[in-house]
């Protein structure tokens, strides 16, 4: 003790100092009570108060509370002042006495000890002006878009929150993401993200699949359209893969893997600046050998359930700090009047009802209705069968009508992708496929699917009719040629259930370092 006991610690290279050992913050506990620890975290905060000082010290996402004061002899005034003027978010090592405070540490996660600080050194210091305070990024911003996805980043400029502390707007998080990441409601973000990367595979896995990886460098558009991002391949145009479609169907009906899912990224040079579109995200993509529509369905249905059943019973602290970021809107499940249930009520209901399944045709009667009726008037009217539906009626069907996720079944074979099963027995001027979406609540389509048509000829058939080059596949037709299952399969977009799990309203906000038309610079 004395002035050995406080400043900025010597370099990393001494070999005094390699000999510590780090107490982790969420360890600790009144059992550890008059033990001396080490910890080591950020300086959340530091408050002096009199001849003191209250700091608080954050690992990961826990936080511990630590006090100096000038009382006890060993302390010296120039310690006080040492870690009060220290810059927040300087990473710390804090030594001292665990006692259990006469109150709980409210701000704290570990709420029921306190560290009486002996030493205290700054490993690195931070600059005085943060970008924004941790504390700030903590709060929901209650400025957020509300509408059917439109989102546009300068939109995003820090306006007050109703009760007139301030939030940090979303692009000022993404431009300092590294910063904005600290926050407990990220660090639980991410940590449900990391765990339903796990889940997929073990539900899966379970089920008998197996993980194949495919090219992401490709010749076409695997989806079709023109939505894709090219690129130079040794001197011939290649692109970036849309999905890996085509590959994991090869995989499972002509390769005799039956059951594959390819997870990865996928690439999208859609130009949509909304609040569930990006550039480049994540895919989890079952296929599945003589399965049909409802086979796919059902398989969808128990994957989702599957995922939000393990973070409601496993995941309950990550929920908990997360939730200090929703806005009220957020953490209810949407319905005519706002419902008072939180995030965790709102997972469980979705948990404990089956989701509606519904064929377009009859989707459309219900949107049709409901414009009729001026239920809903809808900026895009639904007029004729055949019409795409658009993300206001998606919402309008599982957030207002159903009030749950919905599978919705049977699309026109006119929009929707080529490789899609024709439906047997339609009208002749209502030709349908074996498609389906599936839709959920606050965020729209999270599910995307089909059986596939494994029959030559009427693929072929397809192709003409949606004027796609039979040249330019010909090695998928190929594919058909020497003894196909039949099969079907649906990708699923990783960052939508997560937003769909933590609730999030922003897609960006579960994605560590988003990719969007007008993303940051890194
Ligand atoms: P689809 O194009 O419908 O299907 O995409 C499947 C799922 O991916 C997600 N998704 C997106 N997520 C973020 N940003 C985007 N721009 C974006 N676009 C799509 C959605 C969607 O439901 N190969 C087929 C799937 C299949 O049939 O197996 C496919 O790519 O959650």
């Amino acid at each position: 003790i004395g002035k050995d006991s406080f400043g900025d610690a010597p370099m990393v290279q001494s070999q005094e100092y390699t000999d510590k050992k780090w107490f982790k913050i969420d360890h600790l506990s009144p059992m550890l009570a008059n033990d001396t620890v080490l910890v080591r975290g950020s300086l959340q905060t530091s408050r002096s108060v009199g001849k003191g000082v209250f700091v608080v010290l954050r690992s990961t996402m826990y936080t511990v509370q630590g006090v100096c004061f000038q009382d006890n002899k060993d302390i010296p005034p120039e310690m006080i002042k040492y870690i009060a003027g220290l810059p927040v978010e300087s990473i710390v090592d804090m030594e001292g006495v665990v006692t259990v405070p006469s109150q709980p540490v409210e701000a704290c996660t570990q709420k029921m000890v306190e560290i009486h600080i002996k030493n205290f050194f700054c490993v690195a210091k931070a600059k005085k002006a943060m970008p924004f305070q941790i504390e700030d990024a903590m709060r929901p911003d209650d400025c957020k878009e509300s509408d059917v996805g439109a989102y546009e980043a300068n939109d995003d400029a820090m306006a007050p929150r109703q009760d007139g502390l301030p939030s940090v707007g979303l692009e000022n998080r993404l431009n300092y993401r590294w910063v904005d990441l600290r926050t407990p409601a990220n660090q639980g973000i991410f940590r449900i993200e990391s765990m339903v990367g796990c889940l997929f595979r073990e539900c899966l896995m379970e089920k008998g699949f197996i993980e194949l990886h495919s090219p992401k460098l490709i010749k076409g558009a695997s989806e079709g359209g023109a939505e894709v991002f090219t690129l130079d391949y040794f001197g011939e145009q290649a692109c970036l893969s849309m999905s890996p479609q085509l590959h994991k169907q090869m995989a499972c009906a002509c390769s005799g893997f039956e059951r594959v899912f390819v997870t990865g990224p996928v690439f999208r040079a859609e130009n949509s600046n909304t609040t569930r579109h990006l550039a480049e995200f994540w895919m989890i993509e079952p296929e599945m050998a003589f399965y049909d529509l409802e086979d796919n369905a059902n398989l969808a249905e128990e994957f989702i359930q599957y995922v939000i059943k393990y973070a409601v019973e496993n995941n309950k602290e990550d929920l908990e700090f997360l939730a200090q970021r929703l806005t009220e809107e957020e953490k209810a499940l949407p319905q005519d009047k706002r419902s008072e249930m939180g995030l965790l009520e709102k997972l469980e209901f979705v948990l404990n009802n089956s989701f509606e399944r519904l064929t377009y045709t009859a989707a459309i009667e219900i949107l049709k209705e409901s414009n009729h009726n001026k239920k809903k008037k809808f900026q895009y009217e639904i007029t004729d069968w055949g019409m795409d539906l658009q993300s206001e009626h998606e919402r309008y069907l599982v957030e207002k009508h159903f009030k749950k996720p919905v599978i919705l079944t049977n699309y026109p074979a006119a929009i929707k992708s080529f490789y899609m099963r024709y439906d047997d027995n339609c009208a002749p001027d209502r030709q349908t496929v074996a498609a389906m979406d599936i839709l959920a609540p606050g965020i729209g389509e999270i599910v995307g699917g089909s059986q596939r048509e494994e029959r030559l000829d009427k693929l072929e058939q397809k192709m003409k009719d949606m004027h796609i080059p039979a040249e330019e596949l010909s090695w998928y037709l190929d594919t058909r040629r020497f003894g196909a299952c039949p099969h079907a399969g649906f990708g699923l977009g990783f960052e939508r259930l997560v937003q769909f799990v933590t609730g999030m309203g922003n897609i960006r906000d579960v994605i560590p370092f988003p990719r969007y038309p007008k993303s940051a610079e890194f």
